[in-house]
């Protein structure tokens, strides 16, 4: 993981009022949605004697531990200890581990690391207010790294999908050209061709496509975009289980089909199709070892990998900032 992140872990849709398990990041954590609806999230082990506390219920907007009754607010802090009576103060050093949380979107990220978020607020693809969408969710058994790399390949295509998206046989990759839109974001536009005997080009001898073509787009530390066309778009949240498992939250966004109800058919029929897609990468992707990719690592890599590379590049720089 890169520490000072804020990533993905659920959809909104995921968390009630009623506190909810799961495991992201490596670690057991509690969600729940307070009375006004904001999602607050704590270390699931109790920190008497490490029940969990999403089997707990929610309390005047706290969590209240199903074994011996302590109930913790929205920072962690532990208020009531019940065997010690409500006349007691509670020691100060009875504290949950907090995480800060932040929803829009129909998301739900949490702040992973040792610092403060403060002002720093995730990032999201723009333009996408008037798209209505349909999500799944999928589970790969790999590091989510694989699954990430596994999106930014771009000569997977005539392999992995020969039978689908990859028919033609496009096997030659010019470029990919990679572009920092900022310190955390890329984009990569991709230019495959048949192998008609000319070696494929180096980035800077493919063109500069305008900026509504179709396109890849990656914002650290975990959300990726297929951009084919301003109506059209896959986006995808990889998220961490743990250093094995991960879950793939694909969204299909549209604005092609606007008629009420006719916009979810489109969606429906389409979704499958990407879940199809997803699972013929799935396939090969879980076979891949180490499960978590290395900058380091000892595999030989060519130029088409060049944003593999990339990402791996800038992962470990920010896992080396403080
Ligand atoms: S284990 Fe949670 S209150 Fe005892
Ligand atoms: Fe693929």
């Amino acid at each position: 993981m890169i520490l000072n992140q804020w990533y993905i872990v659920l959809e909104s849709r995921e968390v009630r009022e009623k506190p909810v398990g799961v495991t992201r990041l490596t670690e057991k954590l509690v969600f729940w949605r307070d009375k006004s609806g904001k999602v607050h999230c704590l270390s699931d082990p109790c920190i008497h004697r490490g029940a969990a506390l999403s089997f707990g219920e929610c309390i005047n907007d706290h969590v209240r531990c199903p074994f011996h009754g302590l109930e913790f607010d929205s920072t962690g802090r532990c208020v009531v200890i019940p065997a010690n009576s409500v006349a007691k103060p509670v020691p100060e050093n009875f504290v949950a581990h907090r995480y800060h949380t932040y929803e829009n979107h129909g998301f739900i990220w949490i702040f992973y690391g040792d610092a403060e978020p403060g002002d720093l607020k995730p990032e999201y693809f723009d333009g996408l207010e008037k798209h209505s969408f349909h999500s799944r969710i999928d589970p790969w058994t790999t590091h989510y790294s694989r699954a990430i790399e596994n999106q930014l390949d771009v000569a997977h295509l005539p392999f992995v999908h020969r039978k689908t998206i990859g028919r033609g046989g496009h096997t030659v990759a010019d470029g990919p050209r990679l572009t920092w839109i900022h310190p955390k974001r890329f984009r990569v536009d991709v230019y495959n061709r048949s192998d008609d005997g000319q070696p494929a080009k180096f980035p800077d001898e493919t063109p500069i496509k305008s900026p509504n073509t179709q396109h890849l787009d990656f914002i650290f530390p975990n959300l990726w975009q297929n951009y084919l066309t301003d109506k059209l778009r896959i986006v995808v949240a990889f998220v961490p289980v743990d250093g094995e498992n991960s879950l793939l939250y694909l969204r299909l966004y549209q604005k092609m089909v606007t008629v009420p109800g006719l916009d979810k058919i489109f969606n429906l029929i389409f979704t499958p199709f990407n879940i199809r897609i997803l699972h013929e990468d799935r396939r090969v992707v879980q076979t891949q070892v180490p499960k978590a990719s290395k900058l380091d690592g000892d595999e030989m890599l060519f130029p088409a990998d060049m944003p593999i590379v990339q990402y791996r590049r800038k992962r470990q720089e920010l896992q080396k900032a403080k």
